[in-house]
């Protein structure tokens, strides 16, 4: 079996997407269950770069890991000193990063709420968070701005908000990027998506990194890091 970094899908690295058609698939709980079920641990465990290196400077409160799959980021949040709310719509996933967790000792695990549930259609209600971060969940261009605004709705006054993805061009690299483009956006057409009144864009790139495709060869990709900070009320233009 080889995992791979979570935000690293090369296919010699991370095999079987189960995409096997020029139709986007429907990315339902069965998609998801089947593909955790197609390898012991799709994922290498730790916590994804990008989001190390924005909120380590953070001082921990409450934070959203959506799409937490495995369970690498909420584990690393929580023994940051995070209380971590983490959510996916995969169960097979959630059963491995609870276990993840469990390792972790009972301090880090007791940080951690897992929740099942599908993020289109996650309410936060009245919580608040002071992190929401996204790391590699890959929504079809119709629901994503919608999702994102509703999950940037339950950032608290000065939280950020974090969306990293793998970025548009990667699909002319040879890492084997399912080939379905309004699957992918740019850090700017996240942002975009924000009010400018209510969010300071923090962060809008294409950061590169290097991945091994199919082959051997080394890739540069790039990562889609869309960082940004909910301002208070009261400096709001
Ligand atoms: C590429 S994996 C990334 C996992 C994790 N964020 C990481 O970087 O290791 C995408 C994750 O998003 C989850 N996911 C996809 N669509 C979802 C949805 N609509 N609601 C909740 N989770 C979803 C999948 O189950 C999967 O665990």
């Amino acid at each position: 079996m080889s995992s791979s970094t979570p935000g690293d899908h090369a296919p010699g690295h991370d095999h079987g997407h189960g995409y096997d058609g020029g139709v986007p698939p429907v990315l339902d709980e069965a998609f998801w269950d089947e593909r955790y079920r197609s390898s012991d641990a799709l994922w290498s465990g730790e916590p994804n770069r990008q989001l190390v290196a924005e909120v380590l400077p953070l001082p921990p409160g409450r934070a959203l890991d959506v799409g937490c799959g495995e369970g690498a980021d909420a584990v690393w949040l929580a023994r940051q000193g995070w209380r971590v709310t983490a959510v996916d719509i995969s169960g097979t996933a959630l059963e491995r990063a609870r276990r993840h967790a469990d390792d972790a000792g009972r301090e880090v695990a007791d940080r951690i709420e897992w929740v099942r549930h599908d993020v289109t259609t996650f309410e936060p209600g009245s919580r608040r968070f002071d992190l929401m971060s996204s790391q590699f969940v890959h929504l079809p261009g119709a629901p994503r701005d919608t999702v994102h605004l509703r999950l940037a709705g339950a950032v608290a006054e000065g939280g950020v908000l974090l969306i990293v993805t793998h970025d548009p061009t990667d699909l002319a690299t040879s890492v084997g990027r399912p080939p379905f483009p309004d699957f992918f956006a740019t850090a700017g057409e996240v942002a975009r998506a924000l009010p400018i009144e209510e969010w300071e864009i923090l962060v809008a790139e294409a950061r590169p990194r290097t991945a091994v495709d199919a082959d051997g060869r080394d890739v540069t990709i790039h990562d889609a890091v869309m960082e940004a900070r909910r301002r208070p009320a009261t400096s709001r233009c």
